[in-house]
C-alpha cells in the first residue's frame, strides 16, 4: 500500500484527482490535506468519503508542525494546494505568496526531512508568460505576469532547487487551462455556463481574443499519474489538451448549446497584464508515452451538461466577497 499525501484535494482538479487514483489502483491510501478554503468543497469528494483508503484533514500547508507529521507517514506527495485564480491575485496577492510559496516551501522542508518515494508539484503553463506563435518547451524561459502566476512560478522553482541541491526525487507537471465538473465557479468556462444558465452576462475581458489551450481535467489527472510512474526525477513535463480557443470561441459555444441569445456576451475592460495566448509543446510527454484521450467537443458538451444537472452544487457558491471585488474592479455584475 501507497500512501499519498495529497494537498488541496477538495477543490476542482484535486478532487477530480483523488476521485480518479482510487477508482484505478485498489494498492493506495490517500490523505487529503486540505484547509477548505473558499475554492474547498467537501461536497466535491462525497462519494469517496466513506471509502476506507481515503482520510481528510482539514489543515493549511503553511503549518510546518501538521505538514511534518502528515509527510513523515507517506510515500509520495502530489501538490495542488493553492490560491488560483488570476483575478483574485489582482485583488489581493498575500495569500498567494503565502501558499503558493510558503506552503510549498513546507511540504519540501518536511519531504526532505522524511525522505519520500516521490513528490510531484501541480505547475502551470502560466509560468512562461504569454507567447504569439508557437509553443512553449520546458526549457523556455519563465516569464510569468500575474501575482498568482509568479508565485507559482516561485514555488515550481523551489521545487526544482530542492532536487538540485538535496537530492529530493521531484517531478513538476506545466498544465494548461483545465475544464470539466467541480470547477469552482468563478473560472471562464464553469462561471460563464452557470451565468448563461441563469440568463445573466458573461463578462468578457478586453476584445475577448486572448487564448487558451483547453484541458479536461480527467485528462490532466491521467497526466499526473503517468508521469509519477514514468517521468524522470528532477525533469518538467508539460501537459496541454491541444484545443486552443479564444475566449469568444468559448462564449459562442456555451451560448449555443445552452440555446441562450447573443446579446448576453457584455464586453467589459480587460484584465490588467492580460497574457494573450498560452499554448504548449507536449512532445516530451508524448515521447513518454502519455496524450490527452478527451475530445474537446464531446468534453465541453458533458461539462456543460453536468452544471445544468448540478446546479444545487454550485447556485450557492456564487456569493461573498469577490462579487463586491468584481463588481467594482469591472463595474459589472456577476
Ligand atoms: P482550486 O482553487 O479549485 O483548489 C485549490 C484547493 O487548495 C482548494 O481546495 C483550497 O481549499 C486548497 N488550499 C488553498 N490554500 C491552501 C492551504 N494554504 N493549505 C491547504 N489547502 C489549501 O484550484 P484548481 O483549479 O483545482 O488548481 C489546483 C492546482 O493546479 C493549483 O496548484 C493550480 O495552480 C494548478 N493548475 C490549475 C489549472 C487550472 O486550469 N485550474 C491549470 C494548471 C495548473
Ligand atoms: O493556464 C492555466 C491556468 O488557467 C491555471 O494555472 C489557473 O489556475 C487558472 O485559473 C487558469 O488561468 P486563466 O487566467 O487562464 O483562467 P480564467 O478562467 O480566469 O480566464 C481564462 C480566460 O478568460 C482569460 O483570457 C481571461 C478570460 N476571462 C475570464 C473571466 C473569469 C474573461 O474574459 N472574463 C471572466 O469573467
Amino acid at each position: 500500500m501507497k500512501q499519498f499525501l495529497i494537498t488541496g484535494g477538495a477543490g476542482f482538479i484535486g478532487s477530480n484527482f483523488i476521485r480518479y487514483m482510487l477508482d484505478k489502483h485498489s494498492d493506495i491510501k490517500i490523505i487529503n490535506l486540505d484547509k477548505l478554503t473558499y475554492a474547498g468543497n467537501l461536497e466535491n469528494l462525497k462519494d469517496v468519503e466513506s471509502d476506507s483508503r481515503y482520510r481528510f484533514v482539514k489543515g493549511d500547508i503553511c503549518d510546518g508542525s501538521l505538514v511534518d507529521s502528515l509527510v513523515q507517514e507517506s510515500d509520495v506527495v502530489v501538490n495542488f494546494a493553492a490560491e488560483s485564480h488570476v483575478d483574485r491575485s489582482i485583488g489581493k496577492p498575500d495569500d498567494f505568496i503565502q501558499t503558493d510559496i510558503f506552503g510549498t516551501f513546507q511540504l519540501l522542508e518536511a519531504s526532505r526531512k522524511h525522505g519520500v518515494d516521490r513528490f510531484i508539484q501541480i505547475s502551470t503553463d502560466e509560468v512562461y508568460g504569454s507567447i504569439d506563435k508557437g509553443l512553449f518547451e520546458e526549457t523556455d524561459p519563465l516569464m510569468p505576469s500575474s501575482p498568482y502566476s509568479a508565485s507559482k512560478t516561485g514555488a515550481d522553482r523551489l521545487v526544482y532547487s530542492y532536487y538540485v541541491t538535496y537530492d529530493l526525487p521531484i517531478l513538476i507537471t506545466r498544465a494548461s487551462n483545465n475544464y470539466g465538473p467541480y470547477q469552482y465557479p468563478e473560472k471562464l468556462i464553469s462561471l460563464f455556463v452557470t451565468n448563461a444558465i441563469e440568463g445573466k452576462p458573461l463578462p468578457i475581458y478586453g476584445d475577448g481574443l486572448n487564448v487558451r489551450d483547453w484541458l479536461y481535467v480527467a485528462d490532466h489527472c491521467s497526466a499526473i499519474d503517468f508521469v509519477l510512474d514514468n517521468g524522470k526525477i528532477g525533469e518538467v513535463y508539460n501537459v496541454g489538451g491541444g484545443n486552443e480557443k479564444t475566449n469568444l470561441e468559448i462564449t459562442d459555444l456555451i451560448l449555443k448549446t445552452l440555446n441562450k441569445p447573443d446579446t448576453l456576451k457584455t464586453f467589459i475592460k480587460d484584465r490588467e497584464g492580460h497574457d494573450r495566448r498560452y499554448a504548449l509543446s507536449i512532445q516530451k510527454i508524448k515521447e513518454l508515452g502519455w496524450q490527452p484521450e478527451y475530445i474537446f467537443e464531446d468534453a465541453i458538451i458533458e461539462t456543460i451538461t453536468w452544471y445544468q444537472e448540478n446546479r444545487e452544487w454550485w447556485e450557492k457558491l456564487k456569493n461573498g466577497e469577490y462579487l463586491d471585488y468584481y463588481k467594482s474592479h469591472y463595474n459589472q455584475d456577476l
